[in-house]
């Protein structure tokens, strides 16, 4: 890790991560969304830039603070994530999805404030797009695309169904189960899920996981 800091192996390349929860309104005063602080999206924005990439942030609503020397680009929902990500992803060398884009949004946004009537509340939700996925057929040549999957229970199937079913390069599975894993935490105990190997990972900080990250997604390129 020392060598590759001064060595910046990543110079004239540009990675792409985003992070952070995205929201989606219901009416002009509530929204739903999840517990993602965006921690680990930001490390790895941080260790990229370490590492001498030219770093874009795409970042949903956190309340981390901007870094200096990285573009930040913010969005709020799902769909300002996918346009956004259609956009910067067209001149990028790395993508890393690290953002926890909701599956659905309520299909209607009220106008007014709903009020408390019943005792029961319906709202219709519908499917958001897959983000990743659309990135990883569209990709350009040359193009390495990672993703995440936090998981709750057989975290190394769903992720290596997610690898397969997204077309992604590698994806970071991680278990909310895990202690020193998880949403708010500094650390994170991750596998590396490829194709060709599945690394597990001791705990470590985000930020060392970022440039272990960057680290595999950079020897996929080589070869
Ligand atoms: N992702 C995305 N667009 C979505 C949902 C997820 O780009 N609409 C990305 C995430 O940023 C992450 C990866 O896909 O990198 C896996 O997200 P996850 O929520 O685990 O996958 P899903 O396909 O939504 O499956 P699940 O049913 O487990 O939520
Ligand atoms: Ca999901």
């Amino acid at each position: 890790i020392e060598y590759a800091l001064h060595s910046h192996p990543l110079k004239g390349k540009r990675v792409l991560i985003s992070a952070g929860p995205t929201r989606e309104s219901m009416d002009p005063v509530r929204f739903i969304s999840n517990h993602s602080t965006g921690k680990m999206g930001y490390a790895i924005a941080r260790a990229a830039f370490l590492l001498g990439a030219d770093v874009t942030l795409a970042h949903g609503p956190v309340s981390l603070k901007d870094i200096p020397g990285v573009t930040m680009k913010p969005f709020i929902s799902a769909n300002d994530l996918f346009e956004l990500m259609k956009e910067e992803s067209k001149k990028a060398d790395y993508i890393i999805m690290s953002a926890a884009v909701g599956d659905y949004r309520p299909q209607d946004v009220a106008k007014e404030k709903i009020k408390k009537n019943d005792d029961c509340l319906h709202v219709e939700f519908i499917k958001n797009p897959d983000i990743l996925s659309y990135l990883c057929a569209n990709r350009t040549n040359q193009q390495i695309i990672c993703g995440f999957a936090m998981e709750t229970n057989d975290l190394i199937a769903h992720a290596k169904e997610k690898l397969l079913r997204k077309n992604a390069d590698m994806i970071v599975a991680n278990s909310l189960r895990t202690k020193g894993a998880g949403f708010a935490t500094d650390t994170n105990v991750a596998t590396l899920i490829t194709k060709e190997n599945t690394e597990d990972l001791p705990m470590m900080s985000k930020e060392d996981l970022g440039l272990v990250i960057l680290d595999r997604l950079m020897s996929l390129k080589e070869d």
